[in-house]
């Protein structure tokens, strides 16, 4: 038969793994099946055109009794998984904002694969303990940040200010980590502040904790999408009259829906004053702080307990990468620590970091690998050119649309995110003219609502995008808008 012929021996009556000269030559296939791909990832529509429920049953309904050739299994995956893709690696990608998977990156994540390290303890994995040390510190110095700030690698932002945020109900003497909360007349309701704007995770971390979203109170923003700070002030003196505990202020820094800027400044002197944890969500636009010209928006979170960055949005690490910096380690130890005995280091006479003790969870995958290739690979000057890059292209974007009468910006742009809407069409046309230029194929958008109005967002981030990707969403747009005058007009 001419596929079982094509098995590896291993496949057929062996007890191990693939046997590594076989993996050499599945691993090369593998490399071209992926640079074929970045090659020429153009070819496909950024969105697939596919509809909920039709890529499933292109697959068997149970696993194969019998291997099958890697052959067989790459050609499925080219044939199957690559073509039902949403293209976040596309240069067209200019929706949420991006997450790309730079070449470095891709190596990088070969290798852990291949390293198939299991960071949870020093002892399980020392070169990835002691490396992500590393590139904390060397990401923390990029940013301009004191080495007062410590800190460790997570999966996502979610994460990242879950952890946070636990630490800061520890900070605030609660001992839930030993207690709980619940059934406790002791601990009075606690409460965390935000602006109305920030990103969903800070509630869900809350629902996570036992806070629950109620906890949550939504700072008022002003017309550029800003927490008020004097609205914040009441909002904390109400809950201090009502008997609640505030534990928390959390600023964001470059909202999701319109990258607005919480005043960091005035945030921290209110957390200073008031004795709360400073928390700063910067998960998109925490790398322009690698510019130094760009640093104003960031005056004041240096004075933070703790900063969210993600690299795996803006620095073009691939998922999953996010960056949680503190000058509080012991208070994120405190509320995450459990050492039984099968996890103690009994063979060491120095002290170990075990970066389990961080986090809610054990296993950890070994994320500083692909970051130690990516910062040597670009070096910081060439994310630096990347990051300019994309914040000129946003600049024209919104030039564009400012100097056209049809179209409407509906927020500032401090970074590399523009909102806008047609100014002549009502919140379906304009959902219409998005679906439209999404359905091009050739660029991806996504939306938010700001004031309540429709508003289309096009955020630039990806590594592939160049000038020419985001004139075109422009011309897309414009021809878009132009076909649903008509339509309306009956011409
Ligand atoms: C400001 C902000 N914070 C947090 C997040 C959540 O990021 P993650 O997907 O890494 O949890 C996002 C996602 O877009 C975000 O924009």
């Amino acid at each position: 038969m001419a596929v079982s012929t094509r098995l590896d021996e291993a496949q057929v009556d062996g007890l191990l793994d693939m046997d590594p000269e076989r993996f050499r030559a599945a691993a090369h296939a593998a490399v071209d099946v992926m640079a074929d791909y970045l090659a020429a990832v153009e070819r496909f529509a950024v969105f697939p055109p596919v509809e909920p429920g039709s890529i499933g049953p292109e697959f068997p309904d149970a696993a194969p009794e019998s291997p099958e050739p890697i052959e067989t299994i790459l050609a499925d995956y080219r044939r199957l998984v690559e073509p039902n893709a949403t293209h976040w690696q596309h240069p067209g990608f200019l929706a949420y904002f991006g997450t790309t998977a730079s070449g470095p990156g891709i190596v990088g994540e070969m290798l852990t694969a291949a390293l198939g390290q299991n960071a949870m303890l020093w002892r399980t994995s020392p070169v990835a303990t002691e490396l992500e040390g590393v590139v904390v510190g060397w990401l923390r110095q990029a940013v301009g940040l004191p080495g007062a700030f410590d800190g460790l690698i997570t999966d996502t932002a979610s994460t990242s200010s879950l952890i946070a945020l636990a630490a800061a109900r520890e900070a605030a003497g609660v001992d839930a980590a030993g207690q709980g909360i619940g059934g406790r007349p002791d601990v009075p309701r606690l409460r965390v502040y935000a602006s109305a704007e920030a990103h969903s995770s800070i509630e869900k971390a809350c629902m996570t904790l036992g806070l629950g979203r109620a906890a949550v109170v939504k700072v008022s923003t002003n017309e550029r999408f800003e927490m008020i700070p004097a609205e914040l002030d009441i909002a904390i003196a109400r809950d201090r009259a009502a008997g609640h505990r505030p534990i928390a202020i959390v600023a964001t820094l470059g909202t999701t829906s319109s990258t607005s800027v919480d005043p960091i400044s005035a945030c921290a002197d209110i957390a200073a004053r008031e004795g709360l944890w400073f928390h700063v969500d910067a998960a998109y636009a925490g790398p322009v702080a690698l510019l130094a010209e760009r640093r104003g928006p960031f005056a004041g979170w240096e004075r933070a307990d703790s900063i969210v960055i993600n690299p795996h949005k803006w620095l073009f690490t691939p998922l999953d990468a996010s960056l949680l910096l503190t000058r509080r380690m012991a208070d994120l130890r405190a509320a995450f620590s459990l050492v039984p005995e099968y996890l103690r280091t009994i063979d060491r006479e120095g002290a170990v970091r075990d970066y389990n003790e961080y986090t809610p969870q054990l296993g950890r995958r070994f994320r500083a690998l692909k970051l130690w290739i990516q910062l040597r690979w670009f070096g910081l000057e060439g994310l630096r050119r990347r990051l300019r890059h994309h914040l000129e292209l946003a600049e024209r974007f919104a030039a564009w649309v400012d100097a056209d009468p049809e179209w409407e910006r509906l927020a500032p742009v401090p970074f590399s995110t523009v909102c806008f809407r047609w100014a002549d069409g009502s919140d379906d046309d304009n959902a219409a003219i998005m679906d439209a230029v999404n359905r091009s194929g050739e660029v991806f958008l996504s939306h938010t609502r700001l004031d309540g109005r429709f508003a289309i967002r096009l955020a630039v981030g990806n590594l592939r995008t160049e000038a020419r990707h985001v004139a075109r969403a422009w011309e897309l747009l414009r021809e878009a808008a132009e076909a649903t005058a008509a339509e309306r007009d009956g011409r």
